[in-house]
């Protein structure tokens, strides 16, 4: 007989089935098992009777443990009073791997849990999560290549910064030294002249001296950059790219965002509702007016800031015109106010800060040459970069998507070290 799933047996939903899982719980008599055995699709009551399997296949019921793994044969019937509404009962079972006292408890701190992640990645919580994040990196493939854009593959190995040395990664290489990715984005601008609207989804990696819940030194940037599109076009594009996201998850993932703890009438709410774009500018009003807080033009946000902002919307914001200072230096200059930069970033709600980070790039290859220089770069590495504007430029833009950040705000997670398989933070880089 062939295996299926638990979802599929529960959809046939009588007649004979076998099964394949783990023991998530189990109890009962010297007669009576019951066993809820689970697989990546559900969850199923299988009642083990001495009777049913005989006296020798039961004696193994007996020593059956949480997380054991099971082959079950029988007969599928509905039953409402079983958790999922249905239940087997079992004519035989094999047990494939024993299981002696499964480490992992609810009641176990952080530490402990992360020391042993290979172990509570079954956990129903971080199935969830899994499963959110799996649909939202193919939701998010699925709307660029409605939207005809192509996939580019960006090196990861970099010789140079794009986001500022301090969080670089040097690696050996060979006789020489070479970078972790910290972005695609130089690469992509090469890559713009070839496939004008491109996006991919890749490893980056950021050597953050901060420990803090949005913070990972190993995360997935999901990027996009487009030939011809200006500041406008593509932030609205990072709000449609989103709010696409968000939808295709609400469709499929009900019931693991509800176990998780959100609220999903807020979210289908958010999703329909207008992301308002303001500037840096006004940001700066809203803290002195509503929130008293007096910050000079010409810092960057911190996230204390972010925070108290986001508590005056109940959506996404994109903030535009960073003032240039604080801003990589291939974020150009407004034209019309040489100080603030064509540039953006989105902010998420509830405290979940930066999501998005993006901006026009520059074209003044003057203007970027003295911002390298006042970061100590040595220009010279980004010759090639430069020759993008020598040879046919055209004005472009780009963003970057923390998906890490995303799965957090989505699953409302406190920690993004729960929206990665496994995490690699300052302190955390095992198993
Ligand atoms: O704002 P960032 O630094 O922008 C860039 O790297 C641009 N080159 C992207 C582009 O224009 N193509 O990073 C983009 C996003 C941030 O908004 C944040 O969501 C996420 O990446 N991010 C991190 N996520 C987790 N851990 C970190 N250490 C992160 N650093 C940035
Ligand atoms: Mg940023």
């Amino acid at each position: 007989m062939e295996y299926t799933s638990i979802q599929e047996a529960m959809d046939k939903g009588s007649g004979k089935v076998a099964l394949r899982g783990w023991v998530h719980r189990e109890r009962g008599s010297n007669k009576l098992k019951f066993v809820i055995l689970r697989d990546s699709t559900n969850k199923i009551q299988c009642v083990i009777d001495k009777e049913a399997v005989g006296e020798e296949n039961f004696s193994a019921a007996d020593k059956l443990q949480i997380e054991a793994s099971l082959q079950v044969f029988g007969t599928i019937k509905k039953e409402d009073r079983a958790p999922t509404g249905y239940e087997v009962h079992v004519t035989h079972f094999d047990v494939i791997g024993e299981c002696d006292k499964f480490p992992i408890r609810s009641d176990q701190n952080r530490e402990f849990l992360d020391d042993n992640r290979h172990l509570t990645l079954r956990t129903q919580r971080m199935a969830s999560i899994l499963k959110i994040r799996s649909t939202y990196f193919q939701v998010r493939e699925e709307f660029f290549q409605k939207k005809g854009f192509f996939r580019f593959d960006p090196p990861i190995l970099q010789p140079s910064q794009c986001e500022g040395g301090s969080t670089l990664f040097e690696v050996k290489y060979y006789n020489d030294k070479t970078y972790l990715s910290q972005s695609w984005q130089l690469y992509a601008e090469a890559a713009v002249y070839a496939l004008e609207n491109i996006y991919d989804a890749a490893p980056t990696f950021r050597a953050e001296k901060s420990k803090t819940s949005r913070h990972l030194s190993e995360f997935w940037m999901v990027e996009v950059e487009c030939a011809w599109k200006d500041l406008h076009a593509i932030s609205e594009l990072a709000k449609e790219e989103l709010k696409y996201c968000i939808k295709g998850v609400l469709e499929r993932h009900e019931e693991d965002l509800k176990s998780l703890g959100q609220d999903v009438a807020k979210l289908k709410k958010m999703v329909s509702a207008e992301w308002p774009t303001i500037k840096y500018r006004d940001v700066l009003r809203i803290l002195k007016e509503k929130k008293g807080l007096d910050v000079p033009f010409g810092k960057d946000l911190r996230t204390i800031e972010e925070e108290k902002v986001m508590e005056e919307f109940d959506t996404p914001v994109v903030v535009t015109h960073y003032p240039v200072e604080v801003m990589a230096f291939y974020k150009p200059r407004d034209p019309e106010h040489p100080d603030e930069a064509l540039c953006f970033d989105m902010l998420a709600p509830e405290g979940y800060g930066e999501i998005v980070g993006g901006s026009q790039r520059s074209m003044d290859i003057e203007d970027m040459k003295k911002r390298l220089e006042a970061e100590g770069e040595d220009c010279a590495n980004y010759e090639w970069y430069f020759d993008l504007r020598r040879y046919g430029g055209v004005p472009h833009s780009g963003y970057g998507v923390g998906a890490e950040r995303v799965i957090a705000w989505i699953c409302k997670l406190d920690s993004i070290k729960d929206a990665i398989p496994f995490p690699r933070t300052m302190l955390r880089w095992k198993p």
